[in-house]
């Protein structure tokens, strides 16, 4: 088992202002835990995580892909979480670069076609759309209407970012409607599977991967 990164660098007040690790997150080491051996077939020269928060995910992927010479890119829409991202890579000997935008501004046009793994934890919580588009912690959990609004504005992007090897994960709940986010991806040229599942109180989380059909 690989031990979970460590965050002992952020402080309770610190998770006022970014997401804390929580069910969704530790189910997604876990899938990760479950994909060493492809991540590390994959070699990917480009990694990508959107939407960072405390960086433990990408300091934990980092921690799989080793000695690599793999570029580890991050993103988030809330400056607290870039800087704990870069806390959490730094706490950790990982050499990351976190970039402060929405979703994948900036990474567009440049790396288009050019990330070999990329992986979102999104805002999935069903909530009122006026609720999304915040720069602060809320921007962690609010979805918007079923909690799809930054997933389905995400989507597209998939498919310009990958690399022709390239692979997606994504955490979603039931609410999200995991089937139709899967078929839309399938009409994009995606193939799915389910890595990982488990319930975690009210909330039925997935774990979904991505890759291309041909
Ligand atoms: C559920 S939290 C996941 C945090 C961390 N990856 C984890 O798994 O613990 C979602 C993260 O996405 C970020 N986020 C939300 N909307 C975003 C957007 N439009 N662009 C970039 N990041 C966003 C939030 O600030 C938050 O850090």
């Amino acid at each position: 088992m690989l031990p979970t990164p460590d965050l002992s660098h952020l402080k309770r007040q610190d998770y006022q202002f970014i997401y804390e690790p929580a069910e969704d997150t530790f189910l997604f080491l876990d899938a990760f835990e479950d994909e060493v051996s492809y991540l590390k077939e994959l070699n990917p020269a480009i990694s990508l995580e959107v939407g960072s928060g405390s960086g433990c995910v990408t300091a934990f992927v980092g921690k799989i892909l080793g000695e690599s010479n793999c570029l580890k890119l991050c993103t988030d829409i809330n400056p607290k979480a870039a800087r704990a991202t870069q806390g959490t890579a730094k706490q950790n000997q990982l050499s990351v670069d976190i970039i402060e935008t929405h979703l994948t501004n900036g990474i567009l046009p440049r790396l288009g076609g050019k990330i070999d793994l990329m992986y979102f934890n999104p805002p999935y919580v069903l909530t009122p759309s006026e609720e999304v588009g915040s720069h602060s912690v809320e921007a962690a959990w609010a979805g918007g209407i079923d909690g799809r609004e930054v997933i389905d504005e995400f989507m597209p992007y998939i498919k310009q970012l990958l690399s022709p090897k390239g692979v997606f994960y994504m955490v979603v709940v039931n609410e999200n409607k995991p089937d139709d986010i899967r078929e839309i991806m399938k009409r994009d040229g995606f193939e799915s599977s389910i890595v990982r599942t488990r319930l975690a109180g009210r909330e039925k989380l997935f774990i979904l991967k991505f890759v291309r059909t041909a």
